[in-house]
């Protein structure tokens, strides 16, 4: 327990004489509100904000008014000492920009605790969700040959010491480099999510990827956490979007009720002003919970915002990606508290892997659409994007050379993988592969929404993002 502020006081005893007593609050990161402990002044020596203490006395009723029981302390043992004139965190409010300058000291207030057991109550809600419905846990690599995703984002790896980083030496390629050849911390374990769903069926994982984006936004992060999963044996999309809303909405129903959540529609002076209002928040978990979310297709967003298209700085045009303005107004109109499911997206905006879209509608070569969803929410826009993939081996190949991931379909044939490190992703092709596919859920994204935070920085304990990792 660590007192967060100390009060002192006389408090009248049954005596006509009165005794000094000082009150103290106590937080054990496990719930918003302290605990208050009366301690003769005699004892409370050492019991400084911030310090790890261990008390011993009798849990009674309390004649003050803010709360029932106290704790009436015989013993008092210092465990941490703390100068409380030096310690950064004061129990008055403070801004969460002041806050994200110590993510070694955030994590103790109130809020962050919160936010700390939501992440891991949500963990223990969808581990569960997946082991009933059989879907094997695994645990795919961080350091990868390829870009999964092919937007340039990765980050490139060397050892610190690598001779190919030293002067003279030109590229981390050469054969001194460590892994004899340029390597990446995951953008995605898709990839080798799909090698490993042949083997056991359906697999997920919760795993930290890394995006080198120079996005200074609210929801942009260069390290997060995606929850991935990936279906064997499954055609039509319908499939993957009802998993993941499923997934969701077990999610909501599990942790609504929760004393986590409740507390986090609470306001208190110390975190009010810091999350969206609580009837708005308390929506969210409403919307998740509901059935039946919209899904409607690329063409019929674009239809929609373009019949609004004065509101927009970008006009809705067919081919390009959705901006923002356009994801929030697809969100907040079409699916009102809701998530929607947005479909089948121009194939030359999207992923390699995605497989064309077939039947009606999909005669014209000028609008080739693929297999693949984006999930909305309003304020949040994209919170999970999936596909079915192309499982068939000549379409991929061809896919892959007119986007110049190599340059002919016989390449990937030879040992010389000319870098791109997609060999293995085509030979998973070759032997057996049967139709498949999945989604990756911005995890940090889906619980900023849940909590309310304003940003994404906040929701993650120690955040890094263009520009910043402080520690
Ligand atoms: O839409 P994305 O790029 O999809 C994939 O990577 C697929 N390979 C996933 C799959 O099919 N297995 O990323 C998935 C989600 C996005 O919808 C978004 O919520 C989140 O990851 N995301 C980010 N979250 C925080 N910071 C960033 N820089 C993010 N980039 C994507
Ligand atoms: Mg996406």
């Amino acid at each position: 327990m660590r007192p967060s502020v100390l009060g002192s006081a006389m408090r009248p005893s049954a005596s006509p004489l009165v005794s000094p007593w000082r009150f103290v609050s106590l937080a054990d990161g496990s719930s918003l509100d302290p605990l208050q402990a009366v301690i003769e002044s005699g004892l409370a020596e050492g019991l400084t904000v911030g310090a790890a203490v261990r008390l011993t006395g009798s849990w009674v009723a309390s004649p003050g008014a803010a709360q029932s029981h106290e704790l009436q302390v015989r013993e008092v043992k210092v465990l941490g000492s703390s100068d409380a004139k030096t310690f950064p965190i004061q129990k008055k409010y403070q801004t969460p920009e002041y806050l994200r300058t110590l993510p070694h000291l955030r994590p103790r207030t109130p809020l962050n605790a919160l936010l700390l057991r939501l992440r891991s109550e949500a963990v223990t809600s969808l581990t569960q969700f997946f082991a009933r419905q059989d879907f094997v846990q695994t645990h795919p690599p961080i350091i990868t040959s390829s870009d999964c995703e092919g937007a340039g984002e990765v980050f490139t790896l060397n050892p610190a010491n690598d001779m190919a980083g030293q002067p003279g030496k030109e590229s981390a390629d050469s054969q001194d480099s460590f892994f004899r050849s340029k390597k990446y911390l995951t953008v995605s374990t898709q990839l080798h999510l799909e090698a490993l769903a042949q083997s056991v069926g359906n697999v997920w994982t919760l795993s930290p990827v890394f995006r080198a984006e120079q996005s200074d936004t609210s929801r942009h992060l260069s390290e997060f956490y995606m929850l991935e999963a990936e279906m064997s044996f499954v055609d039509d999309m319908n499939s993957v979007m009802d998993l993941a809303e499923d997934m969701m909405r077990q999610l909501g129903t599990d942790l609504y009720q929760s004393d986590t959540v409740k507390s986090l529609l609470t306001r208190t002076p110390h975190f009010g002003q810091d999350l969206a209002p609580a009837g708005e928040v308390d929506r969210r978990w409403q919307g998740l919970m509901q059935p039946d979310w919209p899904r409607i297709t690329y063409t019929e967003a674009i239809d929609i915002l373009k019949q609004h298209e004065d509101k927009f700085e970008h006009k809705p045009v067919w081919g390009a990606g959705l901006q923002s303005e356009h994801e929030k107004f697809i969100a907040s109109t079409v699916g009102k508290d809701r998530p929607v499911f947005v479909t089948n997206y121009p194939r030359d905006i999207k992923a390699f892997y995605m497989r064309p879209t077939r039947g009606p509608g999909s005669e014209d070569p000028s609008r080739v659409t693929v297999d693949c969803f984006d999930l909305l929410v309003p304020e949040l826009c994209e919170i999970a994007g999936g596909s079915m993939r192309e499982h068939q081996l000549e379409p991929l190949l061809d896919i892959m050379t007119r986007q110049g991931i190599i340059k002919s379909p016989s390449e990937t044939a030879s040992e010389d993988d000319s870098g791109n490190g997609l060999q293995w992703y085509a030979d998973l092709r070759r032997w057996g592969c049967p139709p498949h596919g999945g989604f990756g859920l911005g995890f940090d994204r889906l619980l900023s929404y849940l909590s309310g935070v304003q940003t994404v920085r906040d929701i993650v304990s120690f955040p890094r993002w263009y520009g910043r990792c402080d520690c």
